[in-house]
């Protein structure tokens, strides 16, 4: 596989599986979806699902709104995904790794230094004939719908000091999301591997309970994450997209021209969101520079790869799951670094 391009907790009770409280700029008696998001009101994500709820209020006149809750105020991801099927919370953003305890063959679009470039990504998950039985697959057994696969950016180590090769991470606790994919990463990289909810990681790093975490540039400095982990060391190890989900059931509650327009408006979302996140990614570093945080560019990414290398292989061990790493690798053929 082609190496990667040089690219709190608040609990809120549920109440009715919809909300009419005509959040979100709504009129009365109309249906509200709750999306839950685990990130700020500035993340590109957030604005393109409120922009979504907007848009989708104008053309269902009134029928049907969006509420994002932003700041893991549903709950982390984890938690809110058992809802999301249940059809107690409607949507969410989801990241990938979360996705393997539904149905285990996401796996592969979560392994380290698996897509070539931001196209390549986007090439395999706006193919239908890529994904569909994979989505059909949690629709049927979790009555989760994916409605699309949006950039995440590039997850790379920080934390206490710089990381340049696998033996610097040695002894070093780092955050990772939770899945054994990642646990196992985290491993072979040579660090003490941690999963838990993003909500709970700035304190963990505070308080010494962790030397570090792995994740985008934006997650860095907008959970302040720069302030306790100085050191941003560019492993570059994974390009994980996150996933706008929703229940099934709601989406096929709604009538056929409404949900039209609603899938017409999650793909505009995806677009916009994406479009926002690489602006995203540079204002997030240039801010971060700003609270002294040092980036690091001369990391051995190719030992890192190397060490990862027996999980990507030992993952790739059913028929699903290699035609799902043979699609990234032509994608990566065809979009390369
Ligand atoms: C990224 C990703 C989220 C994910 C988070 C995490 O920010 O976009 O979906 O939850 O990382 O590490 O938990």
């Amino acid at each position: 596989f082609a190496l990667l391009a040089g690219l709190t907790s608040m609990s809120v009770a549920f109440g009715a599986a919809c909300s009419s409280d005509g959040a979100g700029g709504g009129g009365g008696g109309k249906t509200t979806f709750r999306l839950a998001f685990n990130q700020t009101e500035e993340h590109p994500q957030y604005i393109a699902a409120k922009n979504m709820g907007e848009k989708l209020e104008e053309r269902t006149d009134g029928r049907y709104g969006i509420r994002v809750y932003a700041n893991e105020q549903l709950g982390s991801q984890n938690e809110v995904v058992q809802n999301v099927s249940a059809g107690t919370v409607e949507m969410m953003y989801i990241g990938g790794p979360v996705m393997e305890s539904f149905n285990p063959d996401f796996i592969v679009f979560n392994l380290p230094y698996m897509f070539a470039s931001i196209e390549a990504q986007d090439a395999v998950f706006s193919d239908e004939s890529v994904m569909g039985d994979l989505k059909k697959s949690i629709e049927e057994s979790k009555r989760i719908t994916v409605l699309s696969a949006l950039f995440a950016g590039v997850r790379n180590v920080y934390g206490s000091k710089a990381v340049r090769t696998p033996a610097d991470l040695g002894g070093m606790k780092i955050r990772v999301q939770q899945s054994d994919s990642q646990v196992k990463m985290l491993e072979l990289m040579g660090g003490i591997p941690s999963p838990m909810g993003q909500g709970e990681v700035y304190t963990a790093l505070q308080s010494g309970v962790l030397d570090g975490a792995e994740n985008n540039e934006t997650v860095f400095h907008a959970l302040k994450h720069d302030e306790v982990a100085k050191f941003y060391s560019y492993t570059r190890h994974l390009m994980i997209p996150d996933y706008l989900l929703i229940n099934t059931d709601k989406l096929n509650e709604m009538e056929e021209a409404d949900r039209t327009v609603f899938l017409e408006l999650a793909e505009e979302a995806r677009v916009e969101a994406n479009e926002g996140f690489l602006t995203f990614i540079d204002e997030s570093i240039a801010a971060a520079k700003e609270v002294d945080a040092e980036f690091i560019e001369d990391v051995d990414s190719e030992a890192f790869r190397t060490a990862v290398a027996p999980l990507v292989e030992q993952s790739i061990n059913n028929d699903v799951r290699q035609a799902l790493a043979d699609a990234v690798d032509a994608a990566n053929q065809a979009n390369p670094a």
